[in-house]
């Protein structure tokens, strides 16, 4: 009876999230009629499930979750109030701010102005001196990723929960092809996904390029809302493509509208540098760095940069961690090319100096690919930044803990790459960018959210507070300040590598999807709650492309007609 039940709310729900798709398929996103069915079906849904699931008394659900482990039973089915008024915030869009009351309905947000009146069934929370902003979009994440011989310590719902503590509200995650299918990588990346607490979406790695991938990136485009492709030019003999997959990859992203990304790292370089480390009796931390300097992070930059405009397609630079790097990208920029730069948290606010820590466990909880560079590259890709030189911030959140780091105490090149941040990444961002004065609260908002909701084609829906998107809205107080410690993180991570970062701006509330699941220090979240969210191909940066590709092929002035001489 009660499997019936969800099966009926989940058909239900789904009927209501696709007419929405078809509303944003004809950009009418807002229209009344849509609006009225969604909200009659949410009504039925809403009926149904007080009629299928009465809350019994022994089924009482907590206020709050604390444990972010999912194996509590009693941890929430039905979590806070559906109907919501955020008053008397500094409400901030990418565009624009201005004080104003967010109302909130169903998930939804229904209106945006002063003085909203509502019924007493309504929950208000007051954002009197606060700024009230789209929740954060992170564009960069591995959550229960299997890399160099192990999986990364938080899986869909600690590592959607630690984000959701800090801010974000969505993120896009990696799926890693199994064998190279990527149908297999999708399916294991599906039921990865299943735990979530909160919306997310995926990019879709490729690591050898034949006819079956050809078509399975197609399948991925066209059924499965997949709209970017990452091409990884490092990690030899594990994800590491060659040029000529590469320039496969390129043109295929092209012919679908999707976006290609790059690991932009000299693999081959970089392998024979660890070699050289290893030769000279450098084993620990410190060799990683020296291993791959920045000239090769430049250097494969640069190239994936030339092969994109030979091509003529976007290109997307993932975790540009060096001034080298950004400086290949600002050259694009500044001939007209189609690029995208997205530095990581890490690579704005740390230094490589914590490799050549004495205690291996400390040096090691900072080694990541690129490497976390030499003090300066942060300052100037801060600046990058704050010029739109790069566009918007991820995290690369890929979390291992100090056991698994230990894979590598006798050589460096078996400790599991990454760094955490997901947790992190909007409090550094608002406290080294905006609290230094660096860039407007506008800004801000730009780039932890609105900048990757455009790029990925899922704007207004997400990244933006505007009547019709969704209700995932943060709410900051800029005169409370935050502590980063293990201690009281989220993520399953023993470690931090923000570790004591003391800074202003505090995320107070954090609301999904129309829900509050982070209030007063406490979270409240439910696995299985979050949705799987489409992308659409062809998104903005392709706007334009078939004029260039039709005036290139108009300068060719070929194929010659040439005379032909009878014998
Ligand atoms: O060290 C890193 N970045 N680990 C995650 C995998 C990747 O290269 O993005
Ligand atoms: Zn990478
Ligand atoms: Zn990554």
């Amino acid at each position: 009876m009660e499997a019936a039940a969800a099966a009926a709310a989940a058909e239900l729900l789904s009927f209501s999230f696709s007419l929405r798709e078809i509303a944003s398929d004809r950009k009418s996103l807002l229209s009344q009629t849509l609006k009225i069915n969604r909200l009659l079906l949410i009504s039925i849904v809403f009926l149904l499930s007080f009629t299928l699931f009465p809350i019994s008394q022994s089924q009482q659900i907590p206020e709050f979750c604390s444990d972010v482990s999912y194996g509590d039973p009693n941890c929430g089915l039905h979590v806070s109030p559906l109907k919501i008024l955020i008053k008397g915030g500094t409400v901030v869009n990418a565009h624009h701010q201005e004080v104003a009351d967010v109302y909130i309905e169903d998930g939804i947000v229904v209106s945006v102005g002063p003085n909203i009146k509502v019924t007493d069934d309504v929950t208000v929370l007051d954002a009197t001196g606060k700024y009230v902003m789209p929740g954060g979009i992170d564009p960069h994440t591995h959550l229960a990723m299997k890399f160099m011989g192990t999986e990364t310590i938080d899986d869909f719902f600690s590592g959607q929960a630690a984000a959701l503590a800090g801010g974000t509200t969505m993120h896009i995650d990696f799926v890693i092809p199994v064998n190279g299918s990527l149908t297999a990588g999708y399916e294991s990346y599906l039921n990865k996904a299943k735990i979530s607490c909160m919306d997310y979406g995926f990019h879709m790695a490729v690591t050898k390029f034949d006819e079956v991938v050809s078509k399975e990136m197609e399948l991925m485009v066209k059924e499965n809302g997949i709209n970017s492709f990452k091409f990884f030019m490092a990690y030899k003999g594990d994800l590491m493509i060659n040029d000529e997959i590469l320039v496969q990859g390129l043109e295929k992203c092209k012919s679908l509208g999707a976006l290609a990304m790059v690991h932009a790292e000299n693999g081959d370089a970089a392998a024979a540098g660890q070699k050289r480390m290893i030769d000279l009796g450098i084993t620990g931390p410190e060799g990683h760095s020296l291993s791959r300097p920045p000239e090769l992070e430049r250097e494969a930059t640069g190239r994936a940069i030339r092969l994109a405009s030979s091509v003529n397609t976007p290109l997307y630079i993932v975790h540009v961690m060096s001034a080298d790097a950004m400086e290949e990208i600002a050259e694009a920029k500044k001939s007209g090319q189609r690029v995208i730069g997205e530095p990581i948290v890490a690579g704005l606010v740390l230094d490589d100096s914590w490799l050549w820590h004495p205690d291996f466990t400390t040096a090691a909880k900072y080694l990541m690919s690129p490497p976390i560079r030499k003090v300066g590259h942060d300052k100037a890709l801060q600046a990058a930044l704050s010029m739109g030189i790069l566009q918007l911030v991820g995290t690369d959140h890929c979390p291992f803990n100090s056991k698994q780091k230990a894979l590598g105490i006798d050589d460096f090149r078996k400790i599991p790459n990454g760094v955490n941040g997901i947790e992190e990444r909007m409090h550094l961002v608002w406290d080294t960018m905006v609290e230094s004065g660096r860039i407007s609260v506008t800004d801000y908002v730009k780039i932890t959210s609105t900048e990757c909701a455009r790029i990925f084609n899922i704007y207004p829906r997400k990244g933006a507070i505007l009547v019709g998107s969704d209700a995932d809205i943060i709410i900051l107080n800029p005169n409370s300040s935050f502590e980063i410690t293990a201690k009281t993180h989220h993520s399953r991570l023993d470690t931090n590598v923000y570790e004591g970062w003391k800074g202003k701006g505090k995320v107070e509330v954090t609301i999904s999807r129309g829900r509050i699941v982070w209030k007063d220090g406490e979270l409240k979240v439910e696995p299985g709650s979050g949705r799987y969210i489409k992308m659409r191909p062809f998104g903005f940066m392709f706007d334009g492309m078939d004029k260039v590709d039709a005036a290139y092929l108009s300068s060719l002035r070929a194929p010659v007609k040439r005379f032909t001489v009878d014998a």
